[in-house]
């Protein structure tokens, strides 16, 4: 009954698209009432930003629609705890094969599997692009974690996923 789901996004910088995933997930599992039975983390690949707060652009695209990242700082994914997360979800298909060569058992997922309506594999890096790349990435991690929802509901409903 008081069963929990934990979901940890998966980036290679942990600082523009995990971010963004984790606040705009936290909000939208927030605003469904479901804040104390869905546990929400992001980590990075890479080691290159640990520490780091998200990519000021990234902040300023998400408070734009509400969101706020700031409070964020970049970690590296570890083997053993994506093996530990209900649902590891990939920003892209890159991240996808660095979290299967890591952690080969992990419940691992790309985020735009959850939307197959868009026909999108991947949440693009924007980086080394200019602001508007941010705003992508925050449209289409809002249409996938809608759907990433309900697979989360399900699992918490004992239905598999
Ligand atoms: P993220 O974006 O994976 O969405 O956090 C990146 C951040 C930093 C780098 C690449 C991607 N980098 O090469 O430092």
């Amino acid at each position: 009954m008081a069963k929990r789901v934990s979901v940890l996004f998966v980036c290679l910088g942990n600082i523009c698209r995990s971010p963004t995933a984790e606040a705009v997930f936290s909000h939208l599992v927030e605003e469904r009432g479901l804040s104390g039975r869905v546990e929400i983390d992001s980590a990075g690949t890479g080691s290159w930003h640990i520490g780091h707060p998200p990519d000021p652009r990234a902040v300023a695209a998400a408070k734009e629609r509400g969101y706020d990242l700031s409070p964020l700082r970049a970690r590296q994914v570890t083997a053993q705890e994506c093996g530990e997360h209900d649902f590891v979800v990939v920003m892209d298909s890159e991240n996808l094969a660095n979290v299967q060569r890591l952690c080969p058992d992990s419940n691992v997922h790309r985020l735009m599997d959850f939307a197959p309506n868009l026909e999108v594999d991947d949440v693009p890096d924007p980086y080394y692009g200019d602001e508007d790349g941010f705003d992508e990435v925050l449209d289409l991690i809002e249409e996938a974690t809608e759907g990433l929802l309900e697979a989360v509901e399900a699992r918490l409903n004992g239905v598999a996923a």
